[in-house]
């Protein structure tokens, strides 16, 4: 297992820049970013869901999208976050929940304390070398640690244009589905599931939502304001997206893998 290889290619630097990026914005993602489907951390959680309590870390949580999520079927969450702007909207937003600094690398929880982890829009950020053995250590035994990715569904022609569109010098293959590879000595049984999910947007909104993305944080002044002028150029200019409201289809890409 290598910690590069669902980022073949890209320069590590970037990669670590992008990771850390998303505080910047804080309360913009928080009000921006669509949440999870139901259905999607129900099979995330059903190898683990007879269990009583069932105990749910969500990590690398930000501002508590996913943990609101699975507050609508698990009363036992805890919330670890690295980015202190991200946590601090997080508590702001989710007063009840118990949300603690660290970092998948180094995580501020008993052995065996949890029965699953669930990971948003995170996984990918993770050092794998170090993060796998370490949530390994967290989960109870039989756990199950599941990543969630919201992707926007560029089989839809619009969409894609639009990704053309906010493409930007940053940009990479966010990863390439089913590349985190989890399966080694800690992890067995990895599958993969998707899920169908949207987000109302406007053509303001869905551009104040491209301006949270790591590869438009990481972008100059200047150059950002570009990117998100042309993407409002082309929101505009697009029949599906130029009226008002419209749906944003996304796919809510999921993996779940068990403790061996
Ligand atoms: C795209 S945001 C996703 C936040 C939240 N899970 C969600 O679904 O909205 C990625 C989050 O991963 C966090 N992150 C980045 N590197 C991390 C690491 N090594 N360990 C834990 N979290 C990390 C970032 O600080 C950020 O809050």
């Amino acid at each position: 297992m290598s910690s590069s290889s669902a980022f073949d290619g890209v320069d590590p630097e970037i990669r670590a820049l992008r990771a850390s990026s998303f505080g910047g914005q804080a309360a913009a993602y928080a009000e921006e970013r669509p949440g999870y489907p139901d259905a999607a951390l129900l099979w995330a959680l059903e190898p683990v869901s007879g269990r009583v309590p069932l105990r749910v870390l969500d990590l690398g949580a930000g501002t508590g999208k996913l943990t609101e999520a699975l507050l609508r079927h698990v009363a036992d969450v805890v919330a670890v976050e690295p980015d202190a702007a991200m946590l601090a909207q997080l508590r702001h937003r989710l007063p009840g929940v118990r949300a603690l600094a660290g970092t998948a690398e180094r995580i501020p929880l008993e052995d065996g304390s949890v029965d699953a982890i669930l990971v948003g829009q995170a996984l990918h950020w993770f050092d794998l070398d170090r993060a796998v053995p370490e949530m390994a250590r967290v989960l109870a035994p039989g756990g199950v640690l599941a990543g969630l990715w919201n992707l926007d569904d560029d089989r839809v022609p619009w969409v894609k244009g639009l990704k053309e569109a906010a493409a930007s010098t940053v940009s990479f293959k966010q990863w390439r589905r089913g590349s985190i590879p989890l399966e080694g000595p800690h992890f067995r049984v990895v599958e993969h599931a998707e899920f169908a999910h949207g987000q109302r947007r406007t053509a303001e909104s869905m551009a104040a939502t491209i301006a949270t993305h790591s590869h438009v944080l990481t972008l100059s002044e200047a150059e950002r304001a570009e990117l998100l002028a042309r993407v409002l150029d082309y929101l505009r200019s697009t029949p599906e997206t130029a009226h008002g409201e419209f749906e944003l289809p996304i796919t809510t890409v999921t993996v779940r893998a068990l403790l061996g």
